[in-house]
């Protein structure tokens, strides 16, 4: 043992020389120098939102996983029925611009509206991948996008939803609360959203309130009812067919109408037994073409008609003196309206989170298809054989 001490005293006297001091200062520094860059790479890694990286040792954190080059994804080139919707097993991943995110979707909505911009109610260039919503995992930032990081789990409304990674914008993205799942999200996020800024701000429903609501057993009216009947209002629900009718009652509705059944089919003579011939209060219209002239009719004097879409098809222009008789308000709003600013489009998501996070809010998910079923969906929801929200698996 002595031997050894008496070796390690002159190995260090030999290195301990006043000439060796540069030399080991360097050394020192340099081992320093690259633990704190390990340091900055595992903090990179997994704290790279609570602790802000400072240079030299930060460089930036990660911004993006590894993405594949192509996707699968639906393609609309021309407008017509749902056989222009094209199932692509290699269609290129979109690279995220400035104030975008690139997400990779675990799941997206089908939407009414989607099949406006297949048939080309509504424009939009061609070609296009359709879907207005998704739910998945943050994979990488455009440059100058903040907010979010790689991993977060978000919901977004944009556009190109039917595809494996959208380029969805940050401004339109929310980070999913813990106990929320994707699949709830999307069965009532561009829906509910929608609900509540009607139910809220296109006609502030009133406690005690008589409220149509025309197919209430859809993606958009079964969220709808339920809203409603949290306020207290009344609810009228119009549905097609038994089953759709006894969903709708089992939300709570006071009063249910199969609008294609013999008895139903004189629906405005059954919303003014039901209201003693006053009418009602509100009339939330997503049908158009087939229910507008009836929903003139069922509103009562200085009553208000929301018409937010067209599922049979769009309500022919009207001239404004059919309002004059009873004083009647129509609006015809848009969601996209009224989430504008980030803080419009907080307000209603966090509304939205804490209404799904308490059990106030239930959704119900039709079927969840694969991406190439996405014929098939469109059958089913334009052919009323759907009830609360399709889902789309990429
Ligand atoms: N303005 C906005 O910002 C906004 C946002 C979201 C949704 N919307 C609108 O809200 C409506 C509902 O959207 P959604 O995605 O939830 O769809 P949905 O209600 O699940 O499906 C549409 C429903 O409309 C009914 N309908 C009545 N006549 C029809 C016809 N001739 N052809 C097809 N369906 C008919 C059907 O229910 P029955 O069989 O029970 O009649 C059908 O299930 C759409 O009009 C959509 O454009 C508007």
């Amino acid at each position: 043992m002595r031997g050894c001490d008496d070796k390690l005293k002159l190995l260090m006297q030999s290195f301990l020389t006043p000439r060796s001091f540069p030399t080991l200062l360097c050394i020192a520094m340099s081992f320093a120098f690259r633990s704190s860059l390990r340091l900055a790479a595992i903090r990179s890694q997994f704290l790279p939102s609570i602790i802000p990286l400072q240079r030299p040792f930060s460089f930036s954190p990660i911004r993006t996983m590894s993405v594949p080059t192509n996707m699968k994804a639906v393609v609309v080139e021309q407008t017509g029925g749902p056989e222009v919707l094209q199932y692509k097993t290699s269609w290129p991943v979109p690279t995220p611009q400035e104030g975008q995110l690139l997400v990779r979707n675990n799941i997206s909505g089908v939407n009414y509206i989607d099949t406006y911009f297949r048939t080309g109610l509504y424009a939009s260039p061609k070609p296009e991948i359709l879907g207005r919503e998704g739910a998945g995992t943050v994979v990488a930032l455009g440059p100058n996008t903040s907010g979010f990081k790689v991993g977060d789990r978000v919901a977004w409304l944009g556009t190109s939803g039917y595809a494996e990674y959208t380029a969805a914008p940050a401004a339109k993205a929310v980070k999913i609360p813990e106990g929320v799942s994707d699949e709830d999200v999307m069965a009532s996020f561009l829906s509910g959203l929608t609900v509540l800024s009607l139910a809220k701000e296109t006609y502030a429903v009133q406690k005690g309130d008589w409220v149509l609501v025309h197919a209430a057993a859809g993606g958009a009216g079964f969220l709808m009812t339920q809203v409603l009947k949290n306020i207290g209002a009344k609810v009228i629900g119009t549905a097609g067919g038994p089953e759709k009718c006894a969903l709708v009652k089992s939300l709570g509705a006071d009063v249910v109408i199969d609008y294609r059944s013999e008895e139903g089919k004189d629906w405005v003579k059954l919303v003014k037994e039901a209201t003693g011939g006053r009418g009602v209060d509100v009339v939330y219209d997503s049908v158009g073409k087939d229910t507008w002239e009836g929903s003139l009719e069922a509103v009562k004097r200085k009553g208000t008609i929301v018409w937010f879409g067209n599922a049979s098809g769009p309500v022919p222009p009207i001239s404004l003196p059919t309002l004059s008789p009873k004083c009647v308000k129509i609006a015809r709003p848009t969601l996209f309206g009224y989430i504008e600013t980030r803080e419009e489009f907080e307000y209603y998501t966090n509304e939205l989170f804490s209404l799904l996070q308490s059990g106030q809010l239930k959704v119900k998910i039709h079927k969840v298809y694969p991406l190439e079923d996405i014929i098939q969906v469109h059958k089913d929801l334009e052919g009323r054989k759907t009830t609360g929200k399709p889902l789309l698996k990429p």
